[in-house]
């Protein structure tokens, strides 16, 4: 019985864990992951993610998924790598799925496919990991950054249109920690101006706002399979969706050399194929990521209960029409280096997501921003910690983060 509900845990899954009794938490934790471990585990020990205690339940099926690889020697296009497309373009609702090698190259081709040209505009949000700023430049344009918002930590609407040049072809919002931009304000102004929608999507797999989910609002929406996302392979992989067939056929060809037919190369092309072992990787682990992202909700609805009034602390925004799957937890504090310390005394590990806005890295020196161009973005990432936050997480280290926290603050 416990099995049938499990199985029917989706974008709202939420409400079936919230549901379920202490015993049936403890078997959906069992099944997705990690808790047998940890119930031996000292308990105010919290690594920030135990990939170990994700992965340890799929061990026997991934060895025989891989024995069965090296029979077949499909390692580059195997049969694993359309299976994976058809099921996660079925998973975020588009009509396609282009499976690459990296969320970096979801990113690039995608921009590169949408017909992007040497100093073309982009507006990205001036909070993101750097990948959004490194696709924009190495696909030929120039990243804009627009300051984000504190209702949602993404890009402000209200801010966007004094940024549009006669120069800018893409509004490209990040759907950062895991909650979707408000995708719906800022594509009507992406269509008012006339403008191509795209979303970063790499943090968001399964997300949702306004009945929207990540990847599905505009032209395309770019995935990372990175180890530690929501949904993450064993090594680097990355995705695009779209509806549009086109696009996806460009993007096939993109990835591998500008070919559709072998040898014959229409467009400068690139090695960006999604490997068949990451394909059967992530096919076993899409099948958890419902569950996953209710588990991880579950943390974030303790922690915003438990950890609310302390202090300084700012917990994270969560705007009224958004059900986001959490893929950071990131509080704010004045002091957050202190903070993480005074946890990393007592077993719990913490992360930094993002210290310094792409703006003001060397790396981007020469787009010209000063400290102080774009406020809330800077305050977040001067203040901004990140805490554990997994689907193995177990209760009691959950509550060893709250204990934490919570003794940091003196409350
Ligand atoms: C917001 C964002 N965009 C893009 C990327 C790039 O993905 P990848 O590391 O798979 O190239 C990441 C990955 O960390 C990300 O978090």
């Amino acid at each position: 019985m416990i099995a049938g509900r499990l199985s029917g845990l989706s974008g709202r899954g939420l409400a079936v864990w919230t549901s379920c009794n202490a015993r049936e938490k403890r078997w959906i934790q069992a099944k997705l992951g990690g808790v047998a471990k940890h119930a031996t585990a000292s308990l105010a020990a919290v690594p920030f993610l135990d990939l170990g205690a994700i992965h340890a339940p799929l061990k026997e099926e991934l060895l025989a998924d891989f024995a069965g690889l090296i029979d077949t020697n499909a390692y580059v296009n195997g049969p694993a790598v359309a299976e994976l497309e058809q099921d996660f373009a079925a998973y975020c609702g588009t009509q396609h799925c282009v499976g690459l090698a990296s969320g970096l190259d979801g990113l690039r081709l995608g921009l590169q496919a949408a017909g992007i040209e040497p100093g073309d505009e982009v507006i990205v949000p001036a909070q993101t990991f750097v990948a959004t700023y490194e696709a924009v430049t190495q696909a030929g344009g120039t990243p804009v950054p627009v300051d984000v918002s504190n209702g949602d930590y993404n890009l402000d609407p209200a801010l966007v249109e004094a940024a549009v040049t006669p120069r800018t072809r893409f509004l490209l919002p990040v759907h950062l920690y895991g909650q979707l931009a408000d995708v719906k304000a800022l594509r009507a102004i992406a269509e008012r101006r006339g403008l191509q929608f795209v979303e970063d999507a790499a943090q968001a797999h399964g997300a949702e706002r306004d009945g929207i989910r990540a990847g599905q609002a505009g032209l395309w929406g770019a995935f990372s399979f990175y180890p530690g996302k929501n949904l993450g392979a064993m090594g680097d992989a990355g995705a695009l969706v779209t509806d549009d067939e086109a696009l996806a056929t460009r993007l096939r060809a993109l990835r591998e050399h500008g070919q559709r037919a072998k040898y014959i190369h229409e467009w400068e092309g690139w090695t960006a194929r999604l490997d068949t072992l990451q394909a059967m990787v992530l096919l076993r682990k899409l099948r958890l990521l419902d569950g996953w992202n209710a588990l991880r909700r579950s943390v974030a609805q303790a922690y915003s209960e438990q950890l609310a009034g302390l202090g300084d602390l700012v917990l994270p925004p969560v705007a009224p029409t958004s059900d986001p799957v959490w893929h950071l937890y990131v509080v704010r504090t004045a002091a957050p280096v202190a903070l993480a310390d005074f946890l990393r005394e007592r077993g719990i590990g913490t992360g930094r997501h993002y210290p310094q806005a792409p703006h003001l890295s060397p790396a981007y020196a020469h787009l010209g921003y000063r400290e102080g161009a774009f406020p809330v973005a800077e305050t977040l990432a001067r203040d901004g910690l990140s805490l554990p936050i997994f689907p193995g997480l177990s209760e009691a280290q959950v509550d060893a983060v709250v204990a934490g926290v919570r003794a940091y603050f003196g409350g």
